[in-house]
């Protein structure tokens, strides 16, 4: 079993992420995560912002995955986000936040 990073801050049950859905949680300094759980199984943590809408809603976008590369698109305005670096795949210069996601003893932690 991996050591905890004292870095890291659970936010949520791994139970609580369906596949292909996403689940927003807040950080202690009050910047919000969106984290999802792919059909595959890996799981991805963003900024819940879309940059272009300017509202906390990737968290309910659609997780998806083109040429290999997982994605979620905005509920909003539609631009797609790739899950492991947070690039914008519809505009390469926007680039959102992205957090590495682990499960440790059933709970899923964010490294802020
Ligand atoms: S960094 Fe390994 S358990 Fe959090």
């Amino acid at each position: 079993m991996t050591a905890v990073d004292t870095r890291t801050v659970a936010v949520c049950e791994a139970g609580l992420l369906l596949p292909g859905r996403g689940v927003a949680a807040l950080l202690p300094d009050g910047r919000q995560v969106a984290i999802f759980r792919t059909e595959g199984g890996e799981l991805y943590g963003l900024s819940n912002i879309d940059p272009f809408a300017r509202a906390a809603v990737l968290s309910r976008g659609l997780v998806g995955e083109t040429g290999g590369v997982p994605f979620v698109a905005s509920p909003l305005l539609k631009q797609r986000f790739d899950l492991r670096t947070g690039v914008c795949l519809d505009d390469e210069s926007v680039v959102i936040r992205s957090y590495p996601v682990h499960v440790v003893d059933g709970m899923v932690h964010v490294t802020p």
